[in-house]
């Protein structure tokens, strides 16, 4: 590939020489250069800076160039929670909750997690696989570059395996960066529903010896939650999971203090995600650690939750970064553009904290910070192309409008 200079950009967004988890004040502090270039080869940033600077080098200028006409460019979204391998969508749940109905009521009625597990159950590998391509298809169009991936809608050894199986296809398959989490302890099915310690062993002793073996996961996540997976049973889950080398992501604090966030800490969790529900005793936790709070405003804007005390969370020095948790049951969205304007509208982010959060920070949520999640040299060359703009505010402000014209992935157009 012959390189490209990206030249006339009129703001280059998170320019970063260095990596670091940012929390705290540093969360606001997003570097920029106004009237800037990028230079990608190989798929690779190999250099950025003023086109002052780039007027004045003696460094040969790529012939191959693009005129951003003085629109942003910013690193590609990391969306670092979602759980995009589904079988259905569930709009008919949906409409059921409108009418009133409860979350016990289309439980009742096999709702929920239940109903996606026997949809997936009864769909074949190939057309899970074309079904979540196209959802990656999407999402990459809406500027995210990295995102991870979930199990979970499977549980039972050959689904929970069959959906792995998917994610490590398109790991292969496509261009964006992806992780994959073995959630197998989603729900309890139907069939252990009185027999938990039967599931938990079809996870240990039948499910993760093959995950390890045929190297389906990177991470390990539990649905700590009252009714779900209890702070005892997540840890067995997760040392378990830790023995073949699974680091946790915890789903914690959603819908009650489930005690997830300290349990996800004294496991080495690398996030604790959710955090609608939280008490001084999680954040002060969560803040003192090396955990990242992943907030996920989407689902809590879709189930009509409270929002996670982001405010508090940086204000007392959590690492915070920003997700979308696409999934057909809380959040049938993942569009990154949106969860960042939610950050700011309903939890009072500041634009450079929210983008910060769905690029820098979402990348060490995923451990990726070395490849994505800022303009660095040597990191891929994800790039997110805006139209001018009146300012950077102007991305969340603007709610609902796409501000993506075009989107670059390892130095490649994709649209
Ligand atoms: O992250 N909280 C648990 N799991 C998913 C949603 C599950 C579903 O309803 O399909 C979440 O919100
Ligand atoms: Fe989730």
């Amino acid at each position: 590939m012959p390189s490209l200079l990206i030249k006339n950009i009129g703001n280059l967004v998170n320019t970063r020489s260095s990596n670091e988890l940012l929390r705290g004040d540093k969360l606001a502090v997003l570097p920029c250069i106004n009237n800037a270039y990028v230079i990608v080869e190989d798929g690779m940033i190999v250099g950025y800076g003023t086109m002052e600077e780039l007027n004045h080098s003696k460094n040969v200028i790529p012939e191959n160039s693009f005129d951003a006409k003085g629109g942003m460019v910013l690193p590609c979204w990391c969306d670092s929670h979602t759980h995009i391998v589904f079988a259905a969508s569930r709009e008919e749940e949906f409409v059921d909750k409108l009418k009133g109905a409860s979350y016990a009521e289309i439980a009742a009625k096999g709702g929920g997690i239940l109903n996606s597990a026997r949809k997936l159950a009864a769909t074949s590998e190939e057309v899970l696989f074309q079904q979540a391509l196209k959802r990656l298809d999407e999402v990459s169009r809406l500027g995210t570059g990295a995102i991870e991936i979930k199990s979970g809608y499977g549980l039972s050894v050959e689904s929970e395996l069959k959906m792995l199986r998917v994610i490590k296809r398109l790991k292969q398959q496509s261009n964006l960066s992806i992780k994959a989490t073995f959630l197998g302890a989603h729900t309890y099915p139907e069939i252990y529903k009185e027999n938990h310690q039967g599931y938990i062993d079809l996870i240990i002793n039948e499910m993760l010896p093959v995950i390890a073996a045929e190297k389906l996961a990177d991470y390990i996540d539990v649905f700590c939650e009252q009714g779900f997976f209890s702070q005892e049973e997540t840890t067995v889950i997760v040392e378990a999971g830790k023995q073949y080398g699974l680091k946790p992501k915890i789903h914690a604090n959603q819908l009650h203090l489930s005690g997830g966030v300290q349990e996800g800490v004294a496991l080495g969790a690398l996030s604790v995600d959710h955090l609608e529900t939280m008490d001084q005793a999680a954040i002060s936790t969560l803040a003192t650690s090396d955990t990242i709070g992943t907030l996920l405003p989407g689902a809590a804007f879709f189930l009509r939750m409270n929002y996670p005390p982001a405010r508090n969370l940086i204000g007392e020095g959590c690492a915070v970064a920003l997700a979308s948790d696409y999934n057909p049951g809380s959040c049938p969205s993942g569009n990154m553009n949106l969860v960042v304007s939610l950050a700011c509208i309903q939890m009072k982010m500041l634009p450079e904290e929210a983008i910060n959060a769905a690029t820098i920070n979402g990348a060490f949520a995923m451990e990726l910070q070395k490849e994505v999640g800022s303009i660095s040299i040597g990191k891929i060359a994800n790039l997110i192309i805006t139209p001018q703009l009146p300012s950077l505010a102007y991305l969340p402000y603007a709610f609902g409008t796409n501000p993506v014209e075009k989107v670059m992935i390892r130095g490649e157009w994709i649209n």
